[in-house]
């Protein structure tokens, strides 16, 4: 199986599992406790169809569309994830690069294995950054004012994580940061031979934007959840929010939000976006998906800032039917770190080209020429 194979969401996967030891590719791969939320955030998109209208002379349909006060190509892009150093060798940089050929977002975590000034240096596309609010609170104000020097166009600041889901998969595989050969892992790490001599002949893991202020998990191995829940502020509060969107005075998105009420009170402190999302079902499991949460939140806020639909997203049609209850784009996490352990920026590219075809051939499908043309009537429910 190559990447020539890969037409699919799960096609990425399979040969991203190929290639990754086992413990990195059930990180990215699993949920919090039953994964019951994990699995909800793609069914989601199953409670409706889609309903074309006919004879609309649609001709060549316009993807683009704006978010973050950034021209994207496709209503689609990389949400911020961990670690990408561990799935290629290339890590951030080949997402970064992938996303800027496409013409669409690439962001970049906290918890990121290149730093903001690297990537900075190596793509000049349409960029985001991801922050996490550690106890320190002067870390807050380094990496947004770095970002600020570097070029970033926005931030968003995720608001579900202030402990760690109950990931029982990196339990069981002995998943940590940096990796760490122990008697489970070991026989994986050993049957991935490619995976090994890449990762210890190319550049040194880290985590690149927060090295400077904690060795844990850049030199000292740690299990992700332990990092979280030692690092990061569980007491982050509505006026840490305000505080960050003040500093960073941009585009700014709210990451996690779920409830109606939290969506209203996210327009209150200023922010330019909310992004729908339970953090790819890896925190509370039992939780609602995204798409099922989207009609209330778009009738409540929608016009009044950006809604990103994070969480779920396979195919083309989801896209498309998030913008059609009112989403303003969508953004996805593990298909593109499926991409990128299958075959490193090219995986990505042929990801993400695969996903601009899929949503452009379904839109003339649909009869729509822009995506505002994308709209409730299309939308049908069982
Ligand atoms: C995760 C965090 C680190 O989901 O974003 O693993």
């Amino acid at each position: 199986m190559s990447l020539k194979d890969c037409y699919n969401f799960d096609d990425f996967r399979k040969l991203a599992k190929r290639n990754l030891p086992a413990p990195i590719f059930h990180y990215i791969d699993g949920g919090s406790d039953d994964e019951s939320t994990l699995k909800r955030n793609t069914e989601s998109f199953s409670k409706c169809d889609l309903v074309p209208s006919i004879l609309t002379s649609v001709g060549e349909p316009d993807m683009t569309t704006e978010v973050f006060g950034q021209k994207i190509k496709m209503p689609l892009f990389l949400s911020p994830t961990a670690m990408q150093r561990l799935y290629h060798h290339d890590g951030d940089k080949a997402s970064a690069r992938a996303a800027e050929k496409i013409g669409t977002i690439y962001s970049m975590s906290t918890m990121a294995t290149t730093s903001i000034e690297e990537i900075s240096n190596v793509s000049g596309g349409p960029k985001m950054f991801q922050l996490y609010i550690h106890k320190d609170k002067g870390l807050t104000d380094n990496l947004i004012d770095r970002c600020k020097r570097s070029g970033f166009k926005a931030m968003c600041l995720t608001v579900d994580t202030v402990v760690a889901g109950n990931r029982e998969r990196d339990h069981r595989w002995g998943f940590t940061t940096p990796p760490k050969l122990t008697l489970k892992s070991l026989l994986s790490f050993a049957t991935h031979p490619m995976w090994s001599i890449n990762y210890l002949t190319h550049e040194k893991f880290q985590l690149a934007n927060v090295s400077h202020f904690t060795k844990k998990g850049s030199s000292i191995a740690k299990g992700v959840m332990e990092y979280i829940n030692e690092q990061y502020d569980p007491k982050m509060n509505w006026q840490d929010a305000e505080y960050c969107i003040k500093r960073w005075g941009g585009p700014f998105a709210i990451k996690g939000v779920m409830s109606v009420e939290d969506a209203k009170r996210a327009v209150e402190i200023g922010a330019s976006a909310i992004m729908l999302s339970n953090h790819g079902g890896r925190q509370l499991d039992g939780s609602r998906s995204p798409f099922d949460q989207l009609p209330a939140i778009a009738e409540a806020v929608g016009g009044k800032l950006e809604i990103i639909l994070d969480g779920g997203i396979r195919r083309g049609t989801h896209v498309l039917k998030a913008l059609s209850l009112g989403a303003t784009a969508c953004s996805f996490g593990k298909g593109y770190l499926f991409a990128l352990g299958a075959g490193g920026q090219k995986g990505v590219e042929a990801l993400l080209q695969r996903m601009h075809d899929e949503i452009r051939r379904d839109m003339i499908l649909l009869g729509c020429k822009t995506i505002k043309d994308l709209k409730k009537t299309n939308i049908a429910y069982r």
